[in-house]
């Protein structure tokens, strides 16, 4: 697992513009894996301006998203489908039937097997992570133990309140997310986590101060991933460091 300190949110969001471009340059049927919430969309800016530009082509690119609130479909304001679509997907030439998303207002076990059958066909070969208050990464919240496939989760009342900024008022937070397991994240050839703010310290503090792999802190996971690379700017690194 590496470690980037950049100046600041901007430089981080093109330094992983740039990963992303890579991968696709080398690639143009990559399966690119996404995230949503305020840390990804830097990147999303970068690789829309790239686009524009003509430096890129998306045309060929499978993306999976990371997950989704159970209960909100695609058209609804706060569903992270509607997120990837007025962030990325409506702005760049992905297909739409490249795109692969957790349809919140189906049912849940139906997801959970279509995301489950595209992984084991199609794994990830670069995929962004943001990360939680609490270390989670997708919707995998600190637990007794690790979930391999893709799964329903309760989230914890942290990340609620936590994700209420985005809703009208706490209480329409969703409760429940369907996000994809460990074994998906394992899989990507290169995993790329970017973190922001002072609230994301301890988590950050914690995944660096030892080697263990603990499923309370689900981000620790990355140290078996085969390309890890985490990715903040100095004000949080200086934060992290003082935890
Ligand atoms: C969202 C996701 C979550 C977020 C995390 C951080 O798809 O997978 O793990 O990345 O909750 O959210 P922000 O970036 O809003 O702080």
């Amino acid at each position: 697992m590496k470690l980037i300190v950049t100046e600041s949110y901007e430089e981080s969001s093109r330094l992983l513009a740039d990963m992303f471009e890579e991968v696709v340059a080398e690639k143009a049927d990559a399966v690119l894996g996404l995230a949503t919430g305020s840390s990804p969309i830097g990147l999303y800016r970068c690789l829309v301006q790239d686009f524009e530009a003509g430096k890129v082509d998306f045309s060929k690119v499978h993306t999976i998203n990371l997950d989704e609130y159970e209960g909100l479909g695609r058209s609804h304001e706060q569903s992270f489908g509607y997120f990837m679509d007025q962030h990325f997907f409506s702005r760049v030439n992905i297909k739409k039937e490249n795109i692969m998303l957790i349809d919140g207002a189906g049912k849940p076990e139906e997801q959970i097997r279509r995301y489950d059958e595209f992984l084991e066909k199609n794994p990830i070969d670069i995929l962004v992570l943001g990360i939680g208050n609490n270390g989670h990464i997708g919707f995998n919240e600190p637990d007794r133990v690790f979930q391999a496939g893709t799964h329903l989760v309760e989230l914890e009342e942290d990340t609620i309140k936590a994700n209420a900024r985005f809703f009208e008022k706490e209480s329409d937070v969703p409760k429940r997310a369907v996000t994809m397991g460990m074994k998906g994240i394992v899989n990507a050839g290169k995993v790329v986590l970017i973190a922001s703010g002072k609230a994301k310290a301890k988590a950050i503090h914690e995944l660096f101060q030892d080697d263990i792999i603990d499923p309370m802190l689900p981000c620790s996971i990355l140290k078996v991933c085969r390309e890890a690379v985490v990715v903040v700017d100095r004000e949080l690194y200086e934060q992290a460091e003082n935890e």
